[in-house]
């Protein structure tokens, strides 16, 4: 397995015939066991990223490995012209499980925010709604990089140079119950938050604020949509992330952990947004293949068991209790829920990231000054304490060099 060239070659061709949109570090990887990974030399890495929120059951899981094997011998593809067994009772098991009374599929998150987006329109259009037409979301939100998508993400650095972007799209602050007050009003079709925010930092929406959002849709007449693709699936330490404040949503999309590390998301919907989406309104070639919805059925029914949530909890929890206990002057907060955590520098995180590579730590960042941990959610405590003794150390010995 162990292959010295290979690293320069990799990176050879990926500098000469791919897109440069991503900036990597110089190791090629190569396989995965459980929480570790390995690159192409077979140095270990510890993985805290998980794909970004994604490999939730890890690498190389006996029973997804099982899953995609006998999903594998079955069809692949009929595209959705033709019922096929796996599709509907992932979707079965999905709805059992949320508030949701039907499901859609799609093939990633952000597909399924541009669905999210034509069901809102179609069920207000339906109604002879014609003029609700805004859409509310939230300082530090992340939806997605499609055009509908991207414009429900306010940030310069990503919308900037694409626009014009969709219109009707209103900005309120994150967490600030006056701001959603005075932003959703009788033009607004549908209010989208994530319950608890990723790429904008890891900032968990109160309770308070996910509330006064329903009571004023409800109010005002437009529908909520919870994007829990990063935040759900147990991620969180319960099922969906937004379980504590008991709020339900009118729509809910979902993506990353819930294919385990095969591409796949999803809306879920309630029966009376549903209902207005109608042969031709909305369709996909790929999206809940009989082999995507097998394995993720295998992942979905891991995930939500009780008994792997409250995993998720105890670690996640013990996690933030030894974020807590680094004594360094650049942790500035500890944030978060279950396997979902920031910890929040007073420095720039990119260097300590970088640190990580050589103590064989996979972290990625969530905005500048956060490290995000989002693990696979198979995480024990005793991979915590590698963590702790090689983060310390580094914080450490850059501590001593700003
Ligand atoms: C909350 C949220 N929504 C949507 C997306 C986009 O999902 P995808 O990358 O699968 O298109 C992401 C990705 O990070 C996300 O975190």
């Amino acid at each position: 397995m162990i292959d010295l060239n290979l690293t320069d070659e990799v990176i050879g061709l990926e500098k000469e015939h791919l897109v440069q949109s991503y900036k990597r570090p110089p190791f090629v990887l190569v396989r995965g066991q459980g929480m570790t990974v390995y690159d192409a030399t077979g140095k270990a890495y510890q993985d805290w990223v998980a794909g970004i929120a994604v490999n939730a059951l890890g690498y190389a899981e006996p029973g997804m490995v099982d899953a995609i094997q006998t999903a594998a011998t079955g069809l692949l593809h009929t595209s959705n012209l033709y019922y096929t067994e796996p599709q509907a009772r992932l979707a079965a098991a999905i709805c059992e499980k949320s508030f949701a009374d039907r499901v859609f599929f799609t093939n990633s998150g952000t597909e399924a925010n541009e669905g999210a987006i034509k069901f809102v329109r179609k069920y207000h259009y339906d109604r002879g709604d014609h003029d609700r037409k805004e859409i509310v979301c939230f300082s530090g939100a992340f939806h997605g990089r499609t055009l509908g998508a991207l414009s429900l993400t306010p940030k310069d650095k990503y919308q900037k140079p694409f626009a014009p972007l969709m219109p009707g799209v209103v900005v309120a602050e994150f967490n600030d119950v006056a701001s959603a007050d005075a932003a959703i009003t009788e033009r607004t079709a549908a209010v989208i938050v994530e319950p608890v925010q990723g790429e904008g930092g890891i900032n968990p929406a109160t309770n308070e604020f996910l509330k006064a959002l329903r009571r004023f849709c409800n109010e005002r007449g437009a529908l909520l949509i919870f994007d829990e693709v990063q935040a759900g699936m147990g991620r969180t330490g319960t099922l969906w992330s937004s379980d504590p404040s008991g709020v339900t949503p009118d729509i809910q999309v979902l993506a990353k952990a819930l294919g385990g590390g095969m591409p796949i998301g999803a809306i879920l919907a309630t029966e009376q947004v549903a209902e207005h989406i109608h042969p031709g309104d909305h369709g996909t070639t790929y999206a809940g293949g009989p082999f995507i919805t097998g394995v993720a059925s295998y992942v979905f029914e891991r995930i939500s068991q009780p008994e792997f949530i409250a995993h998720v909890r105890e670690v996640g929890d013990y996690l933030q209790e030894r974020l807590q206990e680094i004594n360094s002057p650049l942790v500035k907060e500890v944030r978060g829920r279950g396997l979902m955590v920031g910890l929040e520098l007073t420095v720039e995180v990119a260097p300590i990231i970088e640190a990580g590579y050589q103590h064989g730590l996979l972290m990625v960042n969530a905005g500048t000054n956060v490290i995000r941990f989002v693990p696979p959610l198979i995480a024990e405590k005793q991979d915590v304490d590698t963590l702790i003794e090689r983060l310390t150390d580094i914080l450490a010995t850059t501590g001593a060099t700003v």
